[in-house]
């Protein structure tokens, strides 16, 4: 099996005053076609772990290789080519640009990697997640939600190898949820590997390998993970689990 991700001794400190540690010591590997979720209390650091892992964020010490490529010392056009050809990432807050319809936000990524619209992939997520009539509208007369499924159409029209997505469904009601759920994991059959930062613990249960974070550091890693084994390890953290 291909490693896709390896992250070794990623440190990431923040040049305050005094220094803060936001990731300490992480050490994780992801292949082709494996689905892993990141699962812990909000401020632990989930964002800021998928942020460096996926290119988007500077690490103090340690490295990541994306396919086999490392990012430390990575030139900047090469990196920004590898996440324009190799990743794809969804934000929490959606990332969508206001001043573009919904067409538009759809197939940017493509158009700036100088890439083809797949029309027929592209009707398809759309019916999916029923946006079709709203194309030609502007992100700020959707709702969240809609804001999110427009979010992840966009990933996953680009198909990369490699998704990073930074808690995909906190907007969607459970259908949506498990529909989008089922559709990163539909990629993974293919041999996309699905980094996902979740609160569901319903659908981190649904993933090959939960790692769970506390504090920038990873307490556990659950392979093939059970409602059983989340809920305890998650437990004293309901209270603060809400972003
Ligand atoms: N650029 C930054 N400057 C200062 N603090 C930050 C920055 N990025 C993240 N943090 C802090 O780091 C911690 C982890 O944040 P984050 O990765 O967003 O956590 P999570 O996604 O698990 O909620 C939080 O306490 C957050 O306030
Ligand atoms: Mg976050």
């Amino acid at each position: 099996m291909t490693n896709l991700l390896v992250a070794q001794h990623l440190n990431k400190t923040l040049a305050t005053t005094p220094p803060r540690t936001l990731l300490h010591d992480i050490n994780l590997t992801a292949n082709a076609g494996e689905f892993l979720s990141i699962v812990g209390p909000s401020g632990s650091g989930k964002t800021t772990l998928l942020r460096c892992l996926s290119g988007l964020d500077s690490l103090t010490s340690g490295n990541v290789w994306l396919d086999q490529e490392a990012l430390t010392t990575m030139k900047p056009a090469k990196l920004a080519k590898l996440r324009r050809t190799t990743v794809s990432f969804i934000f929490q807050q959606y990332n969508l640009l206001p001043a573009l319809t919904v067409y538009d936000n759809l197939v940017l990524p493509l158009r700036l990697a100088k890439r083809p619209v797949d029309q027929n992939q592209l009707n398809q997520l759309l019916a999916q997640v029923h946006l079709t009539a709203k194309l030609n509208q502007y992100p700020n007369t959707l709702s969240g939600g809609e804001q999110q499924k427009v979010a992840i159409a966009r990933a996953l029209l680009v198909n990369t190898r490699l998704i990073f997505a930074d808690e995909p469904t906190g907007a969607l009601d459970a259908q949506s949820r498990q529909m989008v759920f089922n559709n990163l994991k539909a990629l993974t059959t293919v041999g996309t590997c699905v980094v996902m930062v979740t609160h569901d613990l319903e659908l981190a249960a649904q993933t090959d390998c939960a790692i769970v974070l506390k504090d920038g550091r990873i307490t556990t890693i659950f392979d093939h993970p059970t409602m059983a084994q989340l809920v305890p390890a998650l437990a004293d953290h309901w209270e603060v689990a809400s972003c």
